[in-house]
């Protein structure tokens, strides 16, 4: 039955890895003989890559999932695949509870959605090992001049609240030869600016799977000296492995970005310890110390979760008080979910109402933004460079980029996307700044 389809379509839930793992997902398509369609309904092929970190993603999935049934229940034909961590997290369930499901597949499955398709098989088939690195298949980048790197899979931390573990398994890096030439390949092809994608990136080098042991600090050197890479960005880092060694390479290595996400999850010791994050918050305070130290204009973003289960409001306003005293240059904030198959989700009584969760968002929100915003104005009367992405959102008669730290620039100016150019900084908002192309900056570059 597969072996007719020819069009697909591809519906990306979750994370930047899931980002990376659908651009190589559609590069073995494309490299299989299947083409695009923008439209799910014109697709003979339609996939899900899912994500489970929140009980959100889940409902959102489903609802996604039963509009493509009603397709398929119009032509049979249809084949419907499920990617990811969700279908990594009910395996085999997912044909019982979605029988129209064809073929699902773990995140480290993607290369056996091609054996799926070319075999003859007529039955529904799932492929749940974790083996694979989708960094060796083809990939179809969604932008020429940005590129994902998958540098390692898994996550060997056991933090009480998260799935991933559990979906993605046991931490496996990729030999630093092979990111190396990797990039290199990216960069000849037109790629400016990579992003260096794993559970807890800068544990990196410590379970190289058919090489020697390497680490984090010193592939961000390998990188940076490749001609032709203008930025590095890179995530998540894990506060407990931020060492000193990648602390200088933002110092040191021109390319490496000016920019840390750094989630921080809860300002409370006593919640930390509950989510066995393995830091306290006088050691987050510490390392955020140490990275500012050498790099004082850094940005710093962060993860934090409310309502762990047993939060009190004391707990909580130790959070609000790390939050004032950082200053992050923004936040993703989460109101805690229970996940299957996690320690925290066997935890009984203690769980924060939902109705003092959003109050506690509510609060926290306020108190991010606004450090946020204050922390933006020190880009205001600045020239920054800007990685052009194209026309801007809201008013596409200017251009909008992104600058080292990370912000988004909105700003008048002619360039085309892929350009690096020098924008003067007129005004920020707590998420973005605007500003005007520089000419006379332009043509001293
Ligand atoms: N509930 C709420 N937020 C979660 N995250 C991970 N697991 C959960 C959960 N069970 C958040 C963490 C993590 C980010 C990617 O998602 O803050 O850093
Ligand atoms: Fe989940 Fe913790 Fe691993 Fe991040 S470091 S993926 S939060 S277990």
């Amino acid at each position: 039955m597969s072996a007719v389809s020819k069009t697909f379509h591809v519906t990306t839930f979750g994370c930047q890895m899931n980002e990376h793992d659908s651009e190589r997902m559609k590069g073995m398509l494309v490299a299989l003989g299947y083409a695009e369609t923008a439209e799910q309904q014109e697709a003979e092929l339609i996939l899900f890559n899912t994500c489970s970190i929140r009980e959100k993603a889940d409902s959102r999935f489903i609802s996604y999932l039963q509009l493509a049934a009603s397709y398929k229940r119009r032509n049979p034909e249809i084949v419907i695949g499920v990617g990811g961590c969700w279908a990594q997290s009910v395996k085999e369930d997912v044909f019982r509870q979605f029988p129209y499901v064809d073929v699902a597949f773990g995140p480290g499955q993607v290369h056996k959605l091609a054996e799926f398709l070319t075999s003859d098989s007529l039955t529904a088939q799932g492929f749940f090992e974790f083996e694979g690195f989708t960094g060796h298949l083809p990939s179809a980048r969604a932008r020429d001049f940005q590129g994902w790197v998958q540098i390692s899979a898994g996550c060997n931390m056991k933090c009480s609240y998260c799935i991933v573990p559990a979906t993605r398994g046991r931490q496996v890096d990729r030999p630093l030869e092979e990111l190396v030439a990797e990039v290199r390949e990216m960069v000849d092809a037109g790629v400016a600016e990579v992003t260096l994608l794993g559970q807890n990136v800068n544990a990196y080098g410590r379970a190289v799977r058919g090489g020697s042991r390497s680490s984090f600090a010193a592939l961000l050197h390998e990188l940076d000296a490749i001609d032709g890479l203008r930025r590095v960005r890179y995530t998540s880092p894990h506060p407990q492995d931020m060492t000193e060694d990648v602390v200088r390479a933002h110092a040191d290595l021109a390319s490496v970005c000016p920019h840390m996400h750094l989630p921080l999850q809860s300002g409370s010791s006593r919640i930390l310890k509950a989510m066995r994050r393995t830091y306290s918050r006088e050691r987050f305070a510490d390392r955020v110390a140490l990275i500012r130290e050498h790099n004082p204009d850094i940005a710093l973003t962060t993860d934090i979760i409310i309502g762990f289960p047993g939060e009190t409001e004391a707990d909580f306003a130790e959070t609000l008080e790390v939050c004032e005293e950082v200053g992050f240059d923004g936040a993703f904030t989460f109101i805690y979910s229970p996940r299957r198959e996690t320690e925290a989700a066997e935890l009984v009584g203690d769980f924060v109402p939902h109705e003092v969760s959003v109050e506690r968002m509510d609060r926290l929100v306020e108190v991010v933004q606004r450090r946020a915003l204050e922390r933006s104005q020190r880009f205001v009367g600045r020239t920054l460079d800007v990685l052009v992405e194209g026309p801007s959102r809201t008013d596409p008669s200017r251009l909008r980029g992104r600058s080292g730290h990370g912000k988004t620039v909105n700003f008048s100016g002619l360039a085309e996307a892929g350009e690096i150019v020098p924008v003067q900084i007129t005004g920020a908002t707590s998420q973005t700044l605007a500003g005007e192309m520089s000419l006379l900056a332009r043509a001293l570059v």
